[in-house]
């Protein structure tokens, strides 16, 4: 128990700390007779264990995390004034690694992407950086996300994963060719958390002390080496063991073995985006590191496991749109749309007043006029509950130009980014496929992505994946189709068989 004062009951105690009477005989008329209803103690034991569980995570809900430092080894305060990046600054953080389609029971080894949530005790508030195990991602509207993930989940009737779904939703929508590209590779299958990268994937701003704009992306590269399930063996795993990668995390730090990560990033010129030959707020594309290379920022150890999974990882509440001084969005529209996402789906699965949790609160006080609600804990005692007032409690005001922004202009419109000229939805994955697999990988690839359209995958939907592999390369497109027609496709990969 936390609370340190000593308690002379040698029991267990009620929520209100008097004396348990019994944790294991209910209350009854004679040994045979039926339960009272004044046995208040029994009582509150049904009633709260009715209310044990939070409901899981809509996308994300399996996964587990761990807590360490982040360290900034280098100077990169020409490019921001975020107190967490400025030379020397060691930051306390939280991480939690996920799954996105399964449940919260489901196998950590399913083919799927990885959640990479970061939290960073800052100086000036909290920071979160909510990204993946791949630097880009299946679509660049949010609008469509709902649809994307509904897709990757269940089907309505049977409650079934389904091949078919996933496959119609990827088809009709090329723009998810880069990311299915990487999900059908080897960063579908992490050998453990510990051993693969993370991104931060959107671009971001970064602000100097000078007030001056860059665009930034996060590159977290694994200090233990990227390392890699086969097919085979993802599918052994989660039969033998469905939480391997919560095992793996917790035992290697248990014993000591604390997994880093060395982050850096790519720093576009304020300017350059305006110009760049494709859309650099594109969430579906990466810069090329010719254009923008990789600047060491600092490294992030893991070096403490969580004292209670619930209370630590399960409420742990990540936003992509919890920034901080020196650090801002951008205009990807998928950055934007997730800005309202987190929070309002954590005051849903948590509840109103989440961040005053001790794992959400920031390490520095608050003064925020945001109070009251159910489970209120934190509060302002007699203060003003209003600004501006004549007490003396200190609100914001900041006006005119933000440091943060960018400037934009135009009519309201319901439509795609506009087009520039390398903005297509196949170079990247192309590129890919051809310059960055090798033979090998190219091999899985072709027999991964076969099995999955052999795994239930029908007509007219299979002849559009066969043209989309075509489109990403000609040649894996084929053997792709070669494979399928010939019905000798190993069976489906893990997590993904026929509904
Ligand atoms: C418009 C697009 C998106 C929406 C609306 C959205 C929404 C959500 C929601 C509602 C959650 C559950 C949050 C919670 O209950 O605490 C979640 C979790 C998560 N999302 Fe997204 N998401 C989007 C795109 C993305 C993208 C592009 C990435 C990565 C680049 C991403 C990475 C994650 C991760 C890692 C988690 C797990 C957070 C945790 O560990 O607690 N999401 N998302």
């Amino acid at each position: 128990m936390s609370d340190s004062k000593s308690n002379s009951n040698k029991g267990s105690t009620t929520g209100w700390g008097a004396p348990a009477v019994s944790d294991r005989n209910s209350l009854t008329v004679g040994p045979d007779g039926p339960l009272l209803l004044h046995d208040v103690h029994f009582l509150e034991q049904m009633a709260h264990f009715n209310r044990e569980k939070v409901p899981e995570r809509q996308p994300h809900a399996k996964g587990a995390g761990a807590f360490g430092v982040f360290e900034t080894t280098e100077d990169v305060s020409a490019y921001t004034k975020a107190a967490l990046f400025q030379p020397g600054a060691k930051t306390d953080m939280l991480a939690r690694f996920s799954t996105v389609a399964g449940e919260s029971g489901s196998p950590d080894t399913w083919r799927d992407v990885r959640g990479f949530s970061l939290k960073f005790y800052t100086s000036e508030g909290n920071y979160d950086l909510v990204g993946n195990n791949t630097p880009i991602f299946f679509v660049r509207d949010p609008m469509k996300f709902p649809h994307f993930i509904r897709s990757q989940k269940r089907l309505p009737d049977s409650g079934l994963r389904d091949n078919h779904m996933q496959w119609d939703f990827w088809t009709l929508n090329p723009e998810t060719a880069h990311q299915v590209t990487y999900l059908m590779g080897e960063r579908g299958l992490p050998r453990t958390w510990r051993h693969m990268n993370g991104y931060g994937s959107h671009t971001y701003m970064w602000v100097n002390a000078k007030g001056e704009r860059f665009w930034v992306k996060y590159h977290f590269h694994t200090n233990q080496g990227m390392e890699f399930f086969t097919n085979d063996e993802a599918k052994n795993m989660a039969g033998l063991d469905a939480d391997y990668h919560r095992r793996d995390l917790f035992e290697a730090i248990a014993k000591g073995d604390h997994p880093s990560w060395t982050l850096s990033v790519q720093i576009m010129p304020y300017a350059d985006a305006k110009t760049y030959r494709f859309n650099p707020f594109d969430l579906t594309k990466t810069w090329p590191h010719a254009d923008y290379p990789l600047i060491k920022v600092g490294t992030m150890t893991l070096n403490h496991n969580p004292d209670n999974f619930f209370a630590e990882i399960e409420q742990a509440a990540f936003s992509p749109g919890n920034v901080v001084p020196g650090i801002g969005l951008s205009p990807d529209k998928m950055l934007l749309g997730r800005a309202f996402a987190y929070n309002d789906a954590q005051r849903n699965r948590i509840g109103t007043n989440f961040h005053q949790l001790p794992v959400n609160r920031p390490r520095i006080p608050l003064n925020t006029y945001m109070f009251d609600g159910q489970m209120a804990y934190e509060h302002s005692a007699g203060q003003p509950v209003y600004a501006p007032n004549s007490e003396g409690r200190p609100w914001s005001d900041q006006t005119g130009r933000v440091d943060d922004g960018w400037e934009i202009d135009g009519e309201m419109v319901r439509a795609a980014y506009t087009l520039r000229p390398d903005d297509d939805d196949f170079s990247q994955p192309g590129t890919l496929v051809r310059e960055v697999f090798n033979d090998a990988q190219r091999d899985s690839l072709v027999e991964t992505v076969a099995g999955a359209l052999l795994g239930g995958v029908r007509s007219p939907v299979l002849e559009r994946a066969f043209d989309y592999w075509k489109s990403i390369d000609a040649d894996v497109g084929r053997r792709i189709e070669e494979k399928v027609r010939s019905g000798k496709a190993p069976e489906p990969p893990a997590g993904m068989s026929e509904a």
